[in-house]
């Protein structure tokens, strides 16, 4: 796999990946109903992140075929001033299975800190998420803990699982 930027010509990808059941399940899109229509916006926005420093979004693609989708990473909440960031994905229903995600995982974590001069990376996830919170910790993230109705998510609260990493955790690609 790599990753690489979003292009316009992948909105039907990224959209029938995203608006999957799990997807919908554990990375909430912010609006309901979520359409193709949302996902080109984001792609406008992604630029504008991008240029500000505030977060980078890229595609998930495969290395022999770049024009498909695989997933998506994400760093955001970008704080430069507390060298701190977020870290974030999905994969689409035809890409799971195969270590795809932990992969990425440990080239984005690894680009974050090598680019961003980050000292701390967070990941968060659903408590009953085991496949996100087993690719965060075969990474080497380290979970610290559960915070306690942290989400506004579907109209009630959710709790939030909490992992972290420092410089020098992460496990070999
Ligand atoms: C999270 C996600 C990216 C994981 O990718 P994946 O390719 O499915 O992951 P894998 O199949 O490599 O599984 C990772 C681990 O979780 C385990 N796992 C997967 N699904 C599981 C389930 N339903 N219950 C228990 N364990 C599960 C696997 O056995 C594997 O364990 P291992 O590391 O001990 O071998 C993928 O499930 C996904 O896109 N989910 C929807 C979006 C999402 O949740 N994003 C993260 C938000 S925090």
């Amino acid at each position: 796999m790599l990753l690489r930027a979003w292009q316009p010509e992948d909105a039907a990808q990224r959209y029938e990946g995203f608006a999957d059941e799990l997807c919908q399940r554990y990375s909430w899109s912010l609006v309901e109903p979520f359409t193709e229509a949302h996902i080109r916006a984001a792609y406008e926005r992604d630029e504008q992140d991008r240029l500000s420093g505030d977060a980078l979004n890229v595609a998930i693609a495969d290395a022999g075929k770049p024009g498909r989708v695989l997933g998506a990473m994400s760093v955001y909440d970008v704080n430069a001033s507390e060298q701190r960031a977020a870290i974030g994905y999905w994969l689409a229903p035809w890409a799971r299975g195969q270590g795809l995600a932990t992969r990425s995982l440990r080239l984005l974590a690894g680009w974050t800190f090598a680019h961003l001069g980050v000292q701390r990376l967070e990941l968060t996830c659903a408590p009953d998420n085991v496949a996100s919170a087993r690719v965060a910790e075969r990474s080497g993230f380290v979970r610290e803990g559960v915070m306690r109705s942290h989400l506004r998510f579907k109209g009630a609260r959710r709790d939030t699982v909490l992992f972290s990493l420092l410089p020098g955790e992460l496990t070999a690609v």
